[in-house]
């Protein structure tokens, strides 16, 4: 493969400016080029304007800067900018023929093996690829906007791109800390297909009559599918308004996909009316207030945004029709560029792919249009009965060991299991899919002698953020009690759970985050890390036993100060309270969650089996009912192996060595 030194970047645009700085934060000697030298002070000012902020934050030194600054240079001339480029990077305007001028051009004065990347959002590859000299060097690295936040970056294969040209910009690409996938060219590549087609669904739903106004349709793709904004709300805002973006992307689809495809009617009056967002002041919203939309909860309890779902999924699902990409790359795609809560397919999988199929067919049979067939990988699946996670067979497998939110592993020689609470771009917030998941692990190891205690912890920096409010948006009284049951007969199996359970507070415990916390045995809190009930300042309450367990662990004064007031609760107070068991330093946290895993993990297995229940049981009736099951409990003990063992060592000196019998 060519080893990359030297990488140029043709635009000092918007994306222009922050992919060169990429390059230069990876260590390459970056050229920029642009037509004017204002564009390319504009540039260096983005740059370094963006570097100043992060020497401000601490993130780098002063010298750090001028380092960067030292490996960047600013030319005009073609020539010259491209003579020793390694990898060309192309972001200049989206227009084809320019693409294709800019393509010939640098590929006549580059050295012979350059790789040329083009940072289209929605060209085709081959069409720029055929204007250059080498159309074998020619692939697509589509960054997206801001890249600093923005990780994620698709590789586009065009018909005649080489593997080795693939491999030149994939190696660049993680240099400069990008998550790569990989698409075929094809219209919109992953992310834009699916956001474009969703946002334009979106749109239909409202010219359909299914719903009636935008932010019916954003209310309910926000709150009820968990999306971080509705898609026509985003349409307006993103990078200012996309509206125009977004029309011409569906006419390209129109043209190159199906008819079926074109511009949805509001979009295509917005664009036609100049209304392209909040640049423009109107779009699907008024922004000449200036003011941040608000998308009231409520708004969407009457339509089903499984339209738009079902819509994005059968995009996916075309794509993998003619494995333009695979099933876990579109799922990174819609995370990491759309900011999707989940993967869409995993989505899919959890609606039910019947559900899916069957709404496709709804609207295929009532609107008549091609884009709504249900591809063949969809149907195939609801034949062969891959309906999700209900059949255990989806887009993925479900089932033991196999699992989306949560990650387990025992040891084998402590016999600790560590429980890793594992959604850590939504800060470990729980569905009714990952709380089913708990306790699916803790299915799989209560009968499994090599587990003796189970550590619960948050995968990044979050122990776990809370529970997930869509169950609330569904306007149904029905949902929210499902939802709160799931949650209830967790936390209280856990009171009961046979085997010690310790909650590894990590990072914050929100709401039904702390509730899981304190449905476990023994709590840990690093320093770092706090404790809140915010759901009064919702309207909400804490409805997964918060209330009952906290006036029972730290009584009522404390209980309502934290339920009522519903301030963070420090390491310090929560110490003292009896809130949690242990604090420990940062450093020292890990190191004392495995003294005290390890300490339960060598404990008498029936008694705590049996201890757990009788303080669990205990706490529930009067203190006269507690000592006579307590007496009980304690003959039956008698009984045991594991007594014996407790004994004999006592009056041996030794450590015992329990084995649950
Ligand atoms: N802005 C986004 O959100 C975004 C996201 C992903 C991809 N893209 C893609 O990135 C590309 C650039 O977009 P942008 O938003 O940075 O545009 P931009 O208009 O901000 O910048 C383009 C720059 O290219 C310069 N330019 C024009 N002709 C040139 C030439 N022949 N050689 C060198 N420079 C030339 C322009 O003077 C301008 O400074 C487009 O293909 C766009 O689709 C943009």
């Amino acid at each position: 493969m060519k080893e990359v030194k030297n990488i140029t970047v043709l635009g000092a645009g918007a994306m222009g400016a922050q992919i060169a700085a990429l390059a230069a934060e990876a260590g390459y000697k970056v050229t920029v080029r642009d037509i004017k030298q204002e564009f390319l002070d504009k540039g260096r000012k983005l740059m370094t304007e963006a570097w100043d902020k992060r020497v401000k934050r601490g993130e780098f030194t002063a010298e750090k800067k001028e380092e960067l600054l030292g490996r960047l240079s600013f030319v005009v001339n073609v020539k010259e900018a491209v003579k020793n480029a390694d990898l060309v990077i192309e972001a200049v305007p989206e227009v084809m023929d320019l693409k294709k001028a800019v393509a010939k051009e640098v590929s006549e004065v580059a050295p012979d093996d350059m790789v040329f990347a083009t940072n289209t959002s929605s060209l085709s590859i081959a069409e720029i690829a055929s204007a250059a000299k080498h159309p074998d060097r020619v692939v697509g690295t589509h960054y997206f906007n801001p890249p600093s936040f923005m990780p994620l970056l698709e590789i586009v294969h065009g018909k005649m791109t080489s593997a080795d040209a693939i491999q030149v910009a994939e190696t660049a690409a993680k240099a400069m800390r990008r998550t790569v996938i990989h698409v075929v060219d094809v219209p919109g590549f992953v992310a834009n297909r699916i956001f474009c087609v969703m946002s334009n669904e979106s749109d239909w739903a409202i010219a359909h009559n299914e719903a009636k106004t935008a932010l019916e349709v954003d209310s309910a793709l926000k709150y009820k599918l968990g999306l971080p904004m509705g898609l026509l709300e985003l349409e307006d805002t993103l990078t200012n308004g996309v509206i125009d973006v977004e029309y011409h992307v569906m006419e390209y689809f129109a043209e190159t996909l199906d008819p079926s495809y074109k511009p949805a009617p509001l979009l295509e009056s917005l664009y036609k009316s100049k209304n392209y967002g909040r640049k423009t002041g109107k779009g699907y919203y008024d922004w000449t207030d200036g003011k941040t939309n608000e998308i009231p909860m409520n708004a969407g309890a009457n339509f089903d945004p499984i339209c738009v779902l079902a819509c994005g999924v059968n995009e996916s699902a075309k794509l993998l029709e003619i494995k333009a990409t695979t099933r876990d790359e579109v799922d990174i795609a819609v995370q990491l560029g759309l900011n999707f809560p989940r993967g869409i397919l995993r989505m899919a999988d959890s609606e039910g792919i019947d559900n899916i199929v069957n709404e496709l067919n709804r609207l295929y049979t009532t609107y008549k249009d091609e884009r709504y067939k249900p591809s063949p990988v969809l149907t195939k699946m609801v034949a062969e009965n891959k309906l999700g996670r209900k059949t255990g067979e989806g887009f993925y497998s479900y089932g033991f060991g196999k699992f989306e939110f949560v990650k387990y592993t025992t040891n084998k020689e402590t016999k600790v299991t560590r429980l890793v609470l594992n959604r850590p771009a939504r800060a470990n917030s729980l569905n009714l899919d990952f709380v089913a998941e708990i306790s699916q692990v803790l299915d799989e190891v209560e009968n499994d002698n090599n587990v003796r205690c189970i550590v619960i912890s948050g995968a990044g920096s979050n122990f776990c953020g809370g529970a997930d409010v869509s169950a609330f948006a569904s306007g149904k009284a029905d949902n929210v009690l499902k939802f709160s049951d799931y949650g209830q007969t967790l936390y209280t199996r856990m009171e009961v759970y046979p085997k010690p359970i310790i909650a590894a507070i990590n990072g914050a415990a929100i709401g039904g985050g702390l509730e899981l916390a304190l449905a476990c045995d023994i709590r840990i809190m690093n320093k770092k890390a706090l404790l809140r009930f915010p759901e009064l300042t919702l309207g909400l309450i804490p409805g997964w036993g918060g209330t009952q367990r906290a006036i029972r662990l730290i009584g009522g004064t404390h209980a309502k100060e934290m339920v009522l007031l519903a301030d963070a609760v420090t390491p310090e107070k929560a110490l003292e309270w009896g809130l949690v068991n242990f604090v420990a330093e940062l450093d020292k946290f890990e190191a004392m969650v495995d003294e005290v895993s390890k300490k339960l993990a060598n404990g008498a297995p029936l008694a705590q089996k049996m201890a757990k229940s009788l303080l669990y049981y205990g706490a529930q009736g009067d203190q006269r009912t507690g000592a006579f099951i307590e007496t009980e409990a304690a003959a039956s003990l008698s009984l045991t192996k594991d007594l014996n063992e407790g004994i004999t060592s006592l009056f041996s000196r030794r450590a015992p060595k329990f084995k649950g019998q």
